[in-house]
């Protein structure tokens, strides 16, 4: 018995749904996106001191590539001030969004001179970025002996 033509289109259809299915999936929804990117824009003002390019560590502050998730206060390699080397906690969404919208009221002493992300909405499309630079898988796995002495 010939295949018909309708199960043939089928069995395409079923095939095309397969392969785009899990990949529409993954993809970040446009307004997500678009956060993103605002994001970035917004870390200009960070990017005087802070790179998020895991090669550059001669800011004046640390490399935040795969900050979140990462400890607190911990880069080797960087000169904390006690106010963040004390600090005994990975970087979540939270802990960001309390720490960028008053530096030294989160961490009194803080040696990040920046007074802070007044708009809520402002730190949180710069947290979205930073989730998108790094994980701290990469972190972890990078050799101490790969950033300069200090
Ligand atoms: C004038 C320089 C400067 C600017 C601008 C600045 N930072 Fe910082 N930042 C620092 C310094 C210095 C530290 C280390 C602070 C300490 O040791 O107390 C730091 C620490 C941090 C940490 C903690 C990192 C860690 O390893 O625990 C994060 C996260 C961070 N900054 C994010 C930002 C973001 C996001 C912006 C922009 C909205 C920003 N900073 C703007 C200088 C700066």
């Amino acid at each position: 018995m010939p295949i018909s033509k309708t199960a043939v289109l089928c069995f395409h259809i079923t095939i095309a749904a397969l392969m785009v299915g899990p990949s529409v999936a993954q993809d970040a929804p446009a307004g997500k996106q678009a956060e993103v990117e605002r994001g970035k824009k917004l870390f200009d003002q960070c990017a005087a001191c802070h790179s998020v390019d895991p090669k550059v560590n001669d800011m004046p502050g640390p490399n935040l590539h795969g900050v979140v998730g990462r400890k607190a206060g911990k880069q080797p390699g960087f000169a904390y001030s006690d106010a963040l080397s004390a600090k005994n906690f990975r970087w979540t969404a939270e802990k960001l969004d309390q720490f960028l919208k008053d530096p030294s009221e989160f961490a009194p002493g803080t040696a990040m001179a920046f007074s802070g992300l007044k708009n809520d909405a402002d730190r949180q499309a710069v947290i979205n970025y930073l989730k998108t630079v790094g994980s701290p898988k990469i972190e972890r796995s990078r050799k101490n002996s790969d950033l300069p002495a200090k």
